[in-house]
């Protein structure tokens, strides 16, 4: 299972003095070398945290993997093209916002999403969408053939405490709906060192991103320290599955 940790909020708070501290490539490097298999960044349209200049700097300095996230939007598309990260993580975006709160509709924008799928693989970049895990959006999501889903984990990080059965199964289903098709299956959204357990434990799973409960967790015990308790409980999840 690969660990992706998204390294927004360490921008959040450079941004909210309008400093250079904390930078996010330092904590990038920092968190490979506490074992990250990857770094994910939201360019979002409204830079409120990663800004160009990081997504640059990250594609010089990142070693494992370079994950953007990243809205359709004319500008970004173009970004990501001249950047050439190694996965490109396709989400909905509003700018009102506090974060990514759905999946995509592959139904409604699916000339947009095939188009832009396709100007990223053609520049070499590994393709995921960002969906919900019902059955329609998967099915509409995995018409479009990109190279991985993301599932949104937001309902199991919501129901969780009282049992999440459902939200479990859902995901499941959407694991096992992804894998018949050939397309990779990648998670994330609100998942923390507690609820992390029986997501990192599906079958067919083998992407998690994770980024504000890191970060939080960082402030008390170090940025590194968050990594390796996160990598231990999803690896412990993985040998009792
Ligand atoms: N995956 C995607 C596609 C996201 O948009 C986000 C939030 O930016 C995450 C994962 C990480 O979510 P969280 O910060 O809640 O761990």
């Amino acid at each position: 299972m690969r660990l992706y940790i998204n390294i927004d909020h360490v921008a959040t708070i450079r941004e909210a003095r309008r400093t250079d501290e904390p930078d996010p490539i330092a904590a990038a490097a920092l968190c490979e070398a506490a074992g990250a298999d990857g770094i994910t960044v939201h360019l979002r349209e409204d830079r409120r945290h990663i800004q160009d200049n990081d997504v640059r700097r990250l594609r010089q300095s990142v070693r494992t993997a370079l994950n953007l996230e990243l809205s359709q939007s004319e500008e970004i598309v173009a970004i990501a093209e001249e950047v050439r990260p190694d996965q490109a993580t396709l989400v909905p975006e509003r700018r009102e916002e506090i974060t990514t709160e759905g999946g995509l509709d592959c139904r409604r924008h699916a000339d947009r999403i095939a188009a832009v799928l396709h100007r990223l693989k053609t520049k070499g970049i590994r393709t995921s969408l960002f969906i919900t895990p019902d059955a329609e959006s998967v099915v509409a999501a995995l018409e479009l053939r990109p190279d991985a889903v993301e599932l949104h984990t937001g309902r199991w990080a919501h129901e969780w405490r009282g049992g999440g059965a459902a939200a479990l199964a859902e995901l499941r289903e959407a694991c096992e709906r992804a894998h018949q098709a050939g397309v990779a299956v990648h998670a994330g959204h609100g998942l923390t060192r507690d609820n992390v357990g029986p997501v990192a434990a599906l079958p067919h799973c083998e992407e998690l991103n994770i980024g504000h409960s890191i970060v939080s967790r960082a402030v008390f015990v170090g940025l590194a320290e968050a990594v390796r308790e996160m990598r231990e409980r999803i690896d412990r999840a993985r040998v009792t599955a």
